[in-house]
């Protein structure tokens, strides 16, 4: 399977890195070819909500010239999308968020008969870490993740939380095993 990892936060070296490279190394072992962007490195600009993207059905045709272009055709290839986000304040953090706004692009229709999505049929899955707990915090994300994979007509590979991940790289003692389990499932 080709899988595409969207590192979504600005720490290459954090929580979710670490964490997303257990993933991914269990991913390998598999046999899957995987490919990391990292977003924080990216330039991508906000959605300007012009709608211009609506007027080509066929590719994603944004008018802003910058990385979220490249990174939604990769998309577009994978045949699975594991996003991944820091929890900050209830939310996915601005570079996740950003190029979620700008994946409009991909989708023509929605909420009417004619709704298609160029990412039809493909797997996403969503891997958030957090200092907290899951409940009262971290569930938005989560619901608003389901919404987006509605909005692409894609299929759910799975969604793990890893929470109690310290600002200074302490992470609970099982966050390994988890994200091998994960991995597994992904792909299963
Ligand atoms: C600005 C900011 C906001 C945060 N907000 C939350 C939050 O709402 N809920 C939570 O559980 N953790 C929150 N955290 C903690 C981080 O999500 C957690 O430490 C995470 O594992 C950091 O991942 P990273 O090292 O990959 O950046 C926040 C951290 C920062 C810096």
């Amino acid at each position: 399977m080709k899988i595409l990892t969207l590192l979504g936060s600005a720490r290459k070296r954090g929580n979710t890195a670490h964490i997303l490279a257990w993933v991914e190394g269990e991913l390998k072992a598999l046999g899957h070819e995987v490919e990391r962007v990292n977003l924080g490195s990216q330039e991508i600009k906000g959605c300007l909500g012009c709608a211009k993207c609506k007027e080509t059905l066929d590719k994603v045709a944004c008018i802003q010239k910058d990385d979220a272009e490249g990174i939604l055709e990769k998309m577009i290839d994978a045949d699975l999308t594991l996003f991944t986000s820091p929890a900050y304040f209830w939310g996915f953090t601005s570079q996740v968020k950003t190029l979620m706004d700008r994946s409009w692009s991909l989708v023509t229709g929605f909420h009417t008969p004619q709704h298609a999505s160029l990412v039809e049929g493909k797997k996403q899955a969503l891997l958030v870490t957090g200092g907290g707990s899951y409940d009262n915090n971290v569930e938005p994300l989560f619901t608003a993740f389901d919404r987006l994979q509605k909005f692409y007509k894609g299929i759910p590979a799975g969604e793990l939380f890893i929470g109690g991940c310290g600002g200074d790289g302490t992470l609970p003692e099982d966050a390994e095993e988890r994200a091998i389990a994960f991995a597994r499932t992904l792909v299963k």
